[in-house]
């Protein structure tokens, strides 16, 4: 076994340890210390010292001192000014230069935009005097240097002055010159940092061991120093900054698990597009073209796009068969005239069912599980349980001999897989299933029941033109209710928004 002996009580990172020691050095050991020379005497980085200082903070190893240091440099205008003079000096050079007196508007020309706030300056300042349209210098008012102009030189020099070495008297004249003009004298607030180690500190420090192993690397495994020397102790209950990595979308990963339940069932997986034709979203399960659920204010309509049907003929003249006349089914069918033209047209699908029933026209099945889960629209009006996209959990079985009986049964077994062990079921009407049931669940959580969905056995006005001979038991799911029950939500709209926080950190229940 390694020998644990000498390990210190605190764990220490390598660059605490490192700290620690500078600090309870014997002159730098009880004073308080600011960062940069804490920086440059033990000579670790700038980050380094930060972060060390961050968790010795938090361990009370060191004490900490923060205060506000106020500095002022000069900005760019200021360096002109420093070097050229303020405008208003600028304008008595001028005057100077002409014999102390020139008209406004030749002053104006020569300085161009500095000549309103040099002119202002100058006049408040009673450095001329105004004689009709003429300036003239007033001479015993001007000192070879203001207050101002002696700041600015002393900045200039210095490049940057500390508060405490300025005086009360420079101070108002600073203000002044911050407040005059924008980049003549800038204001610069830092936050500074001194420390000094702690009584615990100190008392750490004694125990640090300088032989300690910081990485097992292949030299310490093979040199066999790790026999003997002690190995760092890490802290594992210290605080570390929460990360964020990817992840799935709460919705997804409901929906994988959904997914999984169905393939544990035996089922396989079918996918579709989101915009169908009307002819699979609607027609193909017999719904007449004047159905109410077809209407603008339920329904999405692309508008000015319509399907290309002619690779469906076939299909196409059984479903028309199908509604006008009942195709031979022992149905009388809807009894009216149905138009291809209401069949092209495309919405975004309002039920995952135009998928599997497109799925049974291609396949023809004798037998067959599939699902499917995806997006469905309807127009809606957004509120706490509604909203114009959701998802479904669709699904078909097409056996011989398959009943309502085998349809309870599966959809028990899957909600039961889910959690859900009690449910319950009631007759309903579908346009296209015969019997047609309802369902609802119990959440044994919130003690309350929630509606699932429909599901019922296809009718043969359904299942016959398209060529699938079997009963066909099928069924339409709702999957977001489902997900807010887990996350614990009210309502369904937060499911679709992009509140990060909720995403980062919600927990499954
Ligand atoms: N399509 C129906 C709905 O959206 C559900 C359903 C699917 C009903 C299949 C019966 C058979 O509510």
């Amino acid at each position: 076994m390694t020998s644990n002996k000498g390990l210190p009580s605190v764990p220490l990172h390598p660059i605490e340890r490192t700290l620690l020691l500078y600090l309870s050095n014997v002159e730098t050991k009880g004073k308080w210390a600011d960062l940069n020379s804490v920086v440059a005497g033990s000579r670790l980085s700038v980050d380094q010292v930060r972060r060390a200082v961050q968790w010795m903070k938090s361990k009370e190893l060191i004490e900490l001192q923060e205060e506000d240091a106020v500095f002022y440099t000069l900005g760019l205008e200021g360096k002109t000014a420093a070097v050229e003079g303020l405008p208003e000096r600028k304008l008595v050079k001028l005057l100077e230069a002409s014999g102390g007196s020139l008209t406004l508007g030749a002053l104006s020309e020569k300085m161009g935009s500095e000549f309103s706030i040099a002119f202002g300056t100058a006049k408040k300042n009673g450095w001329i005097e105004l004689y009709g349209r003429d300036a003239q210098l007033n001479r015993s008012k001007i000192r070879e240097k203001e207050e101002e102009e002696l700041l600015l030189e002393k900045l200039n020099e210095k490049e940057k002055l500390a508060s405490p070495e300025i005086s009360q008297r420079e101070k108002e004249v600073l203000s002044r010159l911050i407040s005059r003009h924008r980049g003549l004298v800038n204001e610069i607030i830092e936050k500074n940092v001194r420390l000094k180690i702690s009584s615990q500190g100190l008392e750490a420090s004694k125990s640090v061991n300088k032989d300690e192993i910081d990485e097992i690397t292949p030299e310490v495994i093979l040199n066999g120093s790790w026999r003997n020397q002690p190995l760092r102790a890490l802290d594992v209950t210290s605080a570390a900054p929460a990360y964020f990595g990817g992840r799935k979308h709460p919705i997804r990963m409901f929906i994988d698990e959904v997914k999984e339940v169905f393939v544990s069932l035996g089922f396989e997986e079918v996918e579709g597009p989101m915009v169908q034709s009307a002819l699979w979203n609607f027609d193909a399960l017999y719904i007449p073209q004047q159905h109410s659920t077809r209407e603008m204010q339920d329904t999405f309509y692309l508008s000015n796009v319509r399907a290309d049907l002619s690779v469906y003929d076939k299909e196409i003249n059984s479903v028309k068969a199908s509604h006008e006349n009942g195709a031979g089914t022992g149905s009388l069918g809807w009894q009216y005239k149905w138009s291809k033209e209401e069949a092209r047209r495309t919405v975004l699908r309002t039920h995952t069912t135009a998928v599997t029933i497109k799925y049974l026209s291609d396949n023809k099945p004798t037998e067959a599980r599939v699902f499917c889960v995806g997006k469905v629209f309807r127009n809606e009006k957004p509120n706490y349980k509604n909203n114009p996209e959701f998802h479904q959990i669709e699904g078909v079985t097409v056996g011989p001999g398959l009943n309502v009986r085998n349809l309870i049964y599966i959809i028990t077994r899957f909600y039961s897989k889910l959690g859900f062990e009690k449910i319950k079921f009631w007759p309903t009407y579908f346009p296209y299933t015969e019997p047609s049931l309802q369902t609802m669940a119990y959440y044994e959580k919130k003690k309350r029941w929630i509606e699932l969905g429909g599901m019922g056995v296809f009718r043969p006005e359904v299942t016959i033109p398209l060529g699938v001979k079997n009963p066909v038991l099928a069924w339409g799911l709702g999957l977001d209710r489902l997900v807010m029950m887990r996350y614990d939500l009210n309502d369904i709209r937060d499911l679709f928004g992009a509140n990060l926080g909720w995403l980062r950190t919600a927990s499954v229940i």
